[in-house]
């Protein structure tokens, strides 16, 4: 089996990348600072720098990927950008790179990865949402607004793959315990709710990937907690998670 992970030098992406290897399946991964992969002499591995904001970049990647194979069997598109927009400002380069990777990005991957399956008549894409793009409220962070963005793009994806055997998976994590999470919070991880940690979201995200799942929202209590908030009024809803962002804020 062919893998390729864009966005799988670190986090929820390089952990996948392994299990993928475990399994003895060829993965491919990039992002566009190959220095930072943890280990990367597996003898299945290939990385590829590449910025998925660029169509050329991801799409002569994946060609280079799968110049000695028959076929990609997986797509995972995990390359995100995030800040910490929820609790407060972001800059104008980090709203760009938010646009840029997680719109853009999502387009580039559809795009680059059904060019590649179309004439095989199955082949599984992925794309990693949020939690957070699930509920539609007015207050929510640009970051929140470009992850609904990823939902709806991909559900638009699923229907038009369909009649070409490809199947179209989205994952809507709430908290998954990563380095750049780390990082954006200071190494205290204490606010977030319901943190899931790497190894159970790869095992949920390989699952979901195996069965063809269209949506899968994790963990369960965020999720129930999502479809408990949308059945609310949604000026209760707005009120509600101003004042989450309010207490986030708050150390
Ligand atoms: N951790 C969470 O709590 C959480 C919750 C919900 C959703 N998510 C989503 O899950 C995904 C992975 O998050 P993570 O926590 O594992 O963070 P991460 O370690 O920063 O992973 C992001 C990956 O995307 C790559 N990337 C970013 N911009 C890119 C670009 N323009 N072109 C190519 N690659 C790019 C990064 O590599 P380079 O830096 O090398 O480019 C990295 O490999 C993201 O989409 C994030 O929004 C995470």
């Amino acid at each position: 089996m062919n893998v390729f992970i864009a966005g799988g030098t670190s986090g929820i992406g390089y952990s996948l990348a392994k299990h993928y290897l475990s399994k003895g399946y060829c993965v491919g991964i990039c992002g566009r600072n190959l220095a930072k992969i943890e280990e990367n002499n597996f003898k299945n591995l290939q990385a590829f720098q590449a910025d998925v904001s660029d169509m050329n970049s991801i799409s002569s990647v994946l060609e280079s990927f799968l110049l000695d194979k028959q076929g990609l069997d997986i797509f995972i598109n995990c390359a995100g950008s995030y800040a910490e927009d929820v609790a407060g400002n972001i800059s104008y380069e980090e709203a760009e790179e938010m646009l840029q990777t997680n719109i853009s990005g999502t387009v580039n991957c559809f795009e680059a990865s059904r060019k590649a399956m179309k004439n095989q008549k199955n082949g599984s894409i992925t794309v990693v949402a949020s939690v957070s793009g699930i509920l539609e409220y007015e207050n929510s962070s640009l970051y929140t607004k470009t992850k609904r963005s990823v939902i709806q793009i991909a559900e638009a994806y699923r229907r038009a793959l369909k009649p070409f055997g490809i199947s179209v998976t989205t994952i809507a994590p709430g908290y998954v315990d990563t380095e750049k999470l780390r990082q954006l919070n200071q190494n205290n991880l204490g606010k977030k709710p319901f943190l899931t940690n790497l190894e159970t979201a790869t095992h949920i995200i390989s699952e979901a990937i195996e069965n063809k799942e269209k949506l899968i929202i994790f963990p369960t209590k965020m999720k129930w907690m999502m479809r408990s908030l949308s059945l609310l009024p949604s000026s209760l809803l707005n009120m509600i998670m101003f004042r989450k962002a309010k207490w986030m804020k708050n150390d």
